[in-house]
């Protein structure tokens, strides 16, 4: 019996467009579902966007849209990311979808009816312009630690106290400006304090699967025992789980309880039932046979259910995930695999922000998406650690062993095959069969590093046959036995040797390069590879395609414009189509900010003492700025250097010497050439095409070096 498996990935939240670490993980689930898929297993892999939820719901309002609108909006840009990096989830479905509504609705009546719902009276901020109850993030005010000013609702940026939204000083609505009040609410609570739950849980954490395979990692334990083990005191972190919230809300409206809604953490997981649920519909194409399957799917023993999540969610899907699920009578995860953050240039990814590596820019420059399948896979193992994203690194790895080693064998033998051969492979000598046989007997440690996700181990594995392959080509030298008289047959002995080596490598990394492998197939003229054809050889008499260059090597130009920053001042807000005329500058004036929004901006009056081109940057001017900051310990004047998008405006001579408005309070950027410790202010059109042009701001004579602008 094929093994059944349904996979998922984390679902992202539908409030922006994906960023490299999304990539990552989709990547890493993508690699073992055609693993498995390859192995003959039968695998459901499906994802949704996470659509719920106070921010998104202000996000909406902002932009102007309903809460489905603003998602619908944002689903609809996933597909480019998805089929470019050559993702193939069997489904993307909403957590906003039907199926989720009654999912959820259902689980929560379960777990009610297991005694597991109660209702506790809590008094929390309230803002009385916009009508709602505030979450932590929207209420700010002085830390009450550290008296920092303009601090959020649960923790101190400057001090890093935290701390309950009620402690705050002074406290504010970041929404409407307006002093919340406090106020009583009824919220809902998931009972995990239950002796019962903490039961389970304490078993499931440590627990396995059928097959003996540990439901959480190892390090993924260690962190969350902390939470669920009794301290010296006999007291355990873990507590009650909040699980309402109130009206308004972008949510799912609690069963019996107007006004009440779940909190988005309850309904985002089982928007993983939800999207496995409406594939079953729409690949029965109708909604009772398709629920009807899903329930036997579900119901079935021999189902396996596999969560890949970053280590940022770990507490909601090892404790309140397999919780909610068992005793909402329900099957739990086999197992929720756990990966690391991915750094870029050492610099920590945010959710928010992303990083420097834009997927879409790294489609768009004609990068290839498998040589980020394989150098993620090369960095990949089963733990829960980072990885980092080292662009020499990357360019190493692709040329000299994926181009270098892999696509090497081939390209060194098929011309032979072709040319002289008609395109036929020969009889293999003791030498080369030995060889062959060297990598077949790889296959089941291959194929078990695989399965326990050990990616960089089995790239490296293969590897390690490549070269011997390729110390086999070196000793035959079938360029040399070309030229000689006699030596046709052993000629098409060594060739016939590298492509039936080639076909059996194919196969070895075709869970990391599917497009590729697909292109070889197509060269070799065979059906899909899989694990077990790798058993058979081509054999003499098979007769190949031509063949014509499977991957590029990467260009450093490529890197370069990857990591070349966006021109960073001003960003262009390309005006909605058809109205572009009436916009001023060819774009909307922005939503509108208090005082209290612009003051945050530190804005002062800087000397240009020196500019400079960057090297490798056509777009870039390195600007060294004077703000009147004072002096060093060695009396140097302290300057700042800032990178700005002007290249195409002005020569650096032109700007030596000048005034202009530096943003002196931004972050600092740590960028492909240095540090960015600024922004200086400058104008352009929207449509830099119909109106080029970029302008540099200079205040009026007099202004000062340091000076604020206000
Ligand atoms: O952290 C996040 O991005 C969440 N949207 C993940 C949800 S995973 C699952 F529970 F839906
Ligand atoms: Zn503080």
């Amino acid at each position: 019996m094929p093994r059944q498996l349904f996979v998922t990935t984390a679902l992202p939240y539908a409030n922006g467009n994906f960023h490299i670490g999304h990539i990552m993980e989709y990547i890493q689930a993508d690699i073992w579902v055609r693993y498995q898929r390859m192995m003959g297993s039968r695998v459901h892999f499906v994802c949704a966007d996470d659509a719920h939820g106070a921010p998104i719901m202000i996000a909406a309002e902002k932009a102007g849209k309903t809460p489905q609108q603003f998602v619908a909006d944002i689903a609809a840009g996933r597909k480019p990311y998805l089929d470019g990096f050559h993702i193939g989830f069997d489904n993307w479905h909403s957590t906003d979808g039907a199926e989720n509504h009654e999912l959820a609705q259902q689980i929560y009546r379960d777990l009610k009816a297991a005694g597991l719902i109660f209702t506790r009276v809590i008094a929390q901020f309230f803002d009385t312009e916009k009508n709602m109850f505030l979450p932590d993030r929207f209420i700010k005010g002085e830390c009450p630690k550290c008296g920092s000013a303009d601090q959020y609702g649960d923790n101190c940026e400057v001090c890093g106290a935290v701390y309950n939204p009620t402690e705050v000083k002074n406290p504010y609505s970041a929404l409407s400006g307006v002093t919340p009040v406090l106020r009583d609410s009824e919220h809902y609570f998931f009972k995990l304090s239950d002796p019962r739950c903490v039961a389970f849980l304490e078993k499931w954490t440590q627990g396995a699967n059928a097959s003996g395979q540990a439901h959480l990692q190892g390090e993924v334990y260690n962190k969350i025992k902390e939470w669920l083990l009794p301290d010296e005191d006999g007291k355990r972190e873990l507590g009650d789980w909040d699980i309402s919230r109130d009206a308004p809300y972008f949510g799912i409206e609690i069963p019996d309880a107007p006004g009440k809604y779940f909190y988005v953490w309850l309904d985002a997981p089982i928007g993983y039932l939800a999207a496995l649920k409406n594939r079953f519909i729409k690949l029965a194409g109708g909604a009772t046979l398709g629920a009807q399957q899903y329930d036997a799917f579900m119901a079935d023993p021999a189902t396996e259910q596999y969560h890949f999540i970053g280590k940022d969610i770990i507490t909601f899907h090892t404790l309140f995930w397999p919780a909610m699920l068992h005793f909402s009578g329900r099957k739990t995860p086999n197992a929720i695999f756990v990966h690391g953050f991915l750094t870029v240039n050492s610099e920590k990814m945010s959710k928010s922000r992303g990083t420097g590596l834009d997927p879409l820019k790294y489609l768009s420059l004609g990068m290839n998406p498998e040589w980020l399948r394989y150098y993620i896979a090369a960095k990949l193992n089963a733990r829960n650690e980072d990885v980092e994203f080292s662009p020499e690194d990357f360019m190493a790895r692709v040329n000299s062993d994926l181009v270098g080693k892999y696509i090497n064998i081939a390209s060194r033998a098929a011309g032979f095959i072709a040319k002289r051969f008609d395109g036929k492979l020969g009889a293999v000598s003791a030498d080369g069969a030995a060889l062959l046989t060297q990598l077949r007997v790889e296959r089941a440690s291959i194929e078990q590093l695989y399965e326990s996700r050990e990616f960089a181990k089995a790239l490296r594995e293969t590897m390690l046959l490549a070269d011997r392959v390729n110390e086999y080509v070196d000793a035959n030298k079938p360029w040399e036995l070309a030229k000689q008289e006699g030596m046709t047959e052993r000629l098409h002995d060594v060739c016939t040797v590298c492509m039936e080596a080639f076909s059996v490598l194919t196969a070895y990394l075709k869970p990391v390069l599917p497009a590729l492998a697909a292109q070889v197939e197509a060269f070799l003229g065979i059906a899909p590879l899989t694990f077990d054809s790798t058993r058979q050889a081509l054999g003499a008499g098979h007769r190949i395609g031509n063949y014509q260059h499977l991957l590029q090597r990467v260009d450093i130009k490529q890197l370069e414009a990857l990591f070349e920053a966006p021109v960073e001042a001003p960003s262009p807000q390309p005006s909605p189509a058809g109205r572009g005329s009436e916009q001023p500058g060819g774009e909307e004036i922005a939503a509108t900010i208090s005082i209290d929004d612009f003051s945050k901006i530190d804005l002062r009056i800087a000397r240009i003492v020196n500019c400079e081109p960057v090297a490798g940057s056509t777009k870039l001017l390195r600007l060294t700025l004077d703000a009147g900051e004072g002096t060093d310990p060695q009396g140097k004047p302290i300057t700042r250097n800032v990178f700005s998008g002007i290249a195409s405006a002005y020569q650096p001579q032109q700007l030596i010497g000048k005034f202009t408005v530096m943003v002196a309070n931004l972050a600092p950027r740590k960028m492909k050439f240095g540090l960015s410790e600024g922004m200086v202010l400058a104008a352009s059109h929207a449509d830099e095409k119909s109106s080029p042009g970029i302008y540099v701001l200079e205040p009026f004579a007099g202004a000062q070096v340091g000076m604020r602008v206000r």
